[in-house]
Order: C-alpha cells, then structure tokens, then sequence
C-alpha cells in the first residue's frame, strides 16, 4: 500500500498524470471515497497522462464516456447506478478486459463486478486540512503487473 498527500487540487491532478502515464493496456482503476474527495480530478489527471486531448467531465449522469489517447479511456462512475443489469447492458466486459484503461468512480457500490486485477485507490479529506488535503490510499488487487507501484512512488514523490 502507498500513501500519497496532496495538498492541491494541482497535485491530485500531477499524481493523476504519474498514473497515467505508467498505465498501459487493461490497467482497470477502481476510486473511492465520499463525494469532493477528488476523484473526477485525479480522473483528469489520469486522462492528461494518456494523451487524452478532450474535456474530462463527470460521468455521472451518463454511467460511462470513452475518451481516445494514447489508449483509449473509458471513465465510469456509478454513483447513480441502482443495480449492474445497465453495466451488462452496456456489454462492459470489452471494456474491462480490453486495450484501455478504465477508471471507475465509486467502485465500492459494485466490487463483484471489477475485474479481480485493479489498482484500487481510496481517497480521503485529510483530517488536519480537510478543504485542500487529500489523502491516496493506492494498492494492486490481484497480481496486476499491468502497474507498477513502485514506478510510481518514484515518480510522483520527488
Ligand atoms: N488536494 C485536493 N485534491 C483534489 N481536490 C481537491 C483538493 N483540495 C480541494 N479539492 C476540491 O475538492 C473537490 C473534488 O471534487 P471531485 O473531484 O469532483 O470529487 P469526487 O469526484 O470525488 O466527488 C473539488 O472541488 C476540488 O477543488
Ligand atoms: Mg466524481
């Protein structure tokens, strides 16, 4: 497990560059934590490292949009989602096992449905700063290589 501080919505966005950028083909990113802990803007950031040129909005009327990059970008949210018959619907297994990288927002209401290998991060309104402060709780489920940890502490701590 890594434990990352900002203390910025800049930095939340830097790390989420440092993500990004270390993703590759398949990398499925489950976030969670309450509403304004950050999520869309570390999911930004995570865009700006793929390359992704459009406007990162908020999926959470829509369930899903797909952004190209260097991969492909797909960024779910299931805030809304009531149950997973609409993600079936949505034929979500060539997302989650295809070429892309897939971010989810608030992949805690349907764990059964990520796939096993993720890299899960779980973000919190820093107790002693709770307007500008975040922290990342950042770890791999499953035995993903499609990340490295250790890639990114080394990036993204300098
Ligand atoms: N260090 C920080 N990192 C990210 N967002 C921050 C930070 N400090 C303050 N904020 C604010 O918290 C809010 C995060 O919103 P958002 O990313 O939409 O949250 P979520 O998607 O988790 O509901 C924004 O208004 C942002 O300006
Ligand atoms: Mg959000």
């Amino acid at each position: 497990m890594l434990k990352l501080t900002s203390t910025s919505e800049d930095r939340t966005r830097e790390i989420g560059r440092c993500i990004g950028a270390l993703a590759r083909e398949g990398t499925v990113i489950a976030l969670n934590g309450e509403l304004g802990a950050g999520k869309t803007v570390l999911a930004k950031g995570i865009a700006q490292g793929l390359g992704v040129q459009d406007d990162v909005i908020s999926p959470s009327y829509v369930l899903m949009n797909i952004y190209p990059g260097r991969l492909n970008l797909y960024h779910f949210d299931f805030y809304r989602l009531e149950n997973e018959e609409e993600l079936l619907e949505l034929g979500l297994e060539e997302y989650f096992y295809g070429d892309g990288v897939v971010v989810v927002e608030w992949a805690d209401k349907f764990p059964g449905i990520l796939p096993a290998k993720r890299l899960e991060i779980e973000m919190k309104k820093s107790p002693e700063d709770p307007d500008s402060s975040r922290d990342l709780y950042v770890q791999l489920q499953g035995s993903l290589r499609l990340f490295s940890l250790k890639e990114l502490e080394k990036r993204c701590c300098l």
